[in-house]
């Protein structure tokens, strides 16, 4: 058991170098099973969902080599098994693009339903109906959900929610099925642009990815390719708005800021100055922090997996702020522990009403899932007193040894083996 222990009323100052984004390197790496080539990936963020998923890769017969800090390959001609093992695929949500891939190369997959985050209900029943369109046939058995097709054959498909994961799954097992696939309603995120990128560089053929409309043409196989993983938006976002609620002056490097508009936006309306350059912004924090209203949206909305951070934000401005969750309307699991921080937060159907302005105060607090940890280190830095974070695995799956970057930027935070 591990825990992090920090100091109150802390800024962050400095310099800091975005990763590789977690939601698109997970995956990316399913994807390589749709060669029987070897792929190189780089700019892989080194967070424990990837090295689960690496596992996962070689248990089913790929071959991982480190080609270097934060790059691999992967040979996946030796790939003998469409069953990824239940005790590894419980761990994490994005475990869901094997049932894509797997079906992609083989016809077939049986995979226990993912874990990952408690984020409220997460249903896939938008992924189920993107298979079953394609001419698979799904059955749950003992928690096994098995999926087998024929021959996956193009076909409209209409998403009823706007899901990422649905749509990267969706264009997952149309890289090589017969026909065209078309996706309406498709998410528009980034990392499904990162995805597409990364499918056409082995040779798919997909048209429209950042649209609403996807196109996927099947061809008959895929082949090797090289691809850099796109930066992490949300970790940006992250340092971003710890800068703002901490009132300290960060440079962010290596994004794309243009996936940030959002957060760059929010940050400006609590009074955060706000420079953006080609591939970097600097968040200079205001000393008087104004409410305001954030709604969660998929993007190019903002993003809810910066709403915990931004809430926590928001306790800092003086006066009412409201942060209502449109994404998962059962994100909320953050407020009981802010509370005990002092945090005067209600929460109305899937409305949090801040009333900010009021000290925080350091307290033993866990974090339940990832966004909901990074949350409380900014808490933590803002309070009175010390914070003592357990729950710190959860962070771990997303955030690449948080405790080093914010040391990073002058941060008294310590990581304690229990
Ligand atoms: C992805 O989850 C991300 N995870 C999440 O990030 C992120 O919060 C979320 O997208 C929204 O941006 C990964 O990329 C691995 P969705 P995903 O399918 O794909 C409903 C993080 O912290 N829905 O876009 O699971 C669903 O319940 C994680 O990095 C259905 O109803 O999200 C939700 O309300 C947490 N049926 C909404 O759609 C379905 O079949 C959007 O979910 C699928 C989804």
């Amino acid at each position: 058991m591990e825990y992090l222990l920090l100091k109150g009323k802390q800024q962050i100052n400095g310099k800091i170098k975005i990763n590789g984004a977690k939601n698109a390197a997970v995956a990316i790496l399913p994807a390589a099973l749709l060669t029987r080539g070897t792929v190189k990936i780089d700019n892989l963020p080194r967070i424990t969902d990837i090295d689960i998923l690496l596992k996962i890769l070689k248990s089913l017969g790929a071959t991982v080599s480190s080609t270097g800090e934060r790059s691999i390959s992967i040979d996946s001609s030796g790939v003998n098994s469409f069953r990824p093992p239940q005790s590894m695929v419980n761990k994490f949500r994005a475990s869901y693009y094997f049932m894509g891939s797997l079906l992609g190369r083989f016809g077939q997959v049986e995979i226990p339903m993912p874990g990952g985050c408690n984020l409220g209900p997460r249903p896939i029943d938008q992924h189920i109906k993107g298979f079953t369109a394609m001419g698979a046939d799904v059955e749950l058995e003992h928690g096994i959900v098995k999926i087998k097709a024929r021959k996956l054959k193009g076909t409209h498909i209409y998403l009823d929610v706007v899901s990422v994961g649905a749509t990267i799954n969706i264009m997952l097992a149309a890289a090589c099925a017969e026909g065209k696939t078309v996706i309406e309603n498709a998410a528009k995120e980034p990392e499904i642009v990162d995805v597409a990128n990364f499918l056409n560089a082995m040779g798919a053929q997909v048209v429209g990815p950042g649209t609403d409309v996807i196109k996927i043409q099947g061809v008959t196989e895929l082949g090797e390719a090289e691809h850099t993983v796109i930066p992490d938006r949300i970790e940006a976002g992250t340092f971003m708005i710890a800068a703002a609620a901490t009132r300290g002056e960060v440079l962010v490097e290596e994004v794309i800021p243009k996936h940030l508009d959002a957060v760059i936006a929010k940050l400006k309306e609590v009074g955060s100055e706000i420079e953006v350059g080609p591939d970097w912004v600097r968040v200079k924090g205001n000393s008087r922090l104004l409410p305001t209203d954030v709604k969660t949206f998929p993007y190019p909305g903002f993003p809810t997996d910066l709403q915990a951070p931004m809430i926590v934000l928001l306790t800092q401005a003086k006066g009412t702020s409201f942060v209502t969750e449109n994404v998962f309307e059962e994100r909320f699991n953050h407020l009981s522990e802010l509370r005990k921080m002092g945090a005067e937060i209600k929460l109305g159907g899937r409305t949090a009403i801040i009333e900010g302005g009021h000290e925080l105060s350091g307290a033993p607090i866990k974090a339940m899932d990832l966004r909901g940890g990074a949350a409380f280190i900014i808490a933590g830095l803002v309070s009175r007193g010390e914070t003592h974070l357990a729950g710190v695995e959860h962070i771990d799956r997303g955030y690449e040894r948080i405790e080093e970057r914010f040391k990073s930027l002058g941060v008294d935070i310590k990581r304690i083996q229990k």
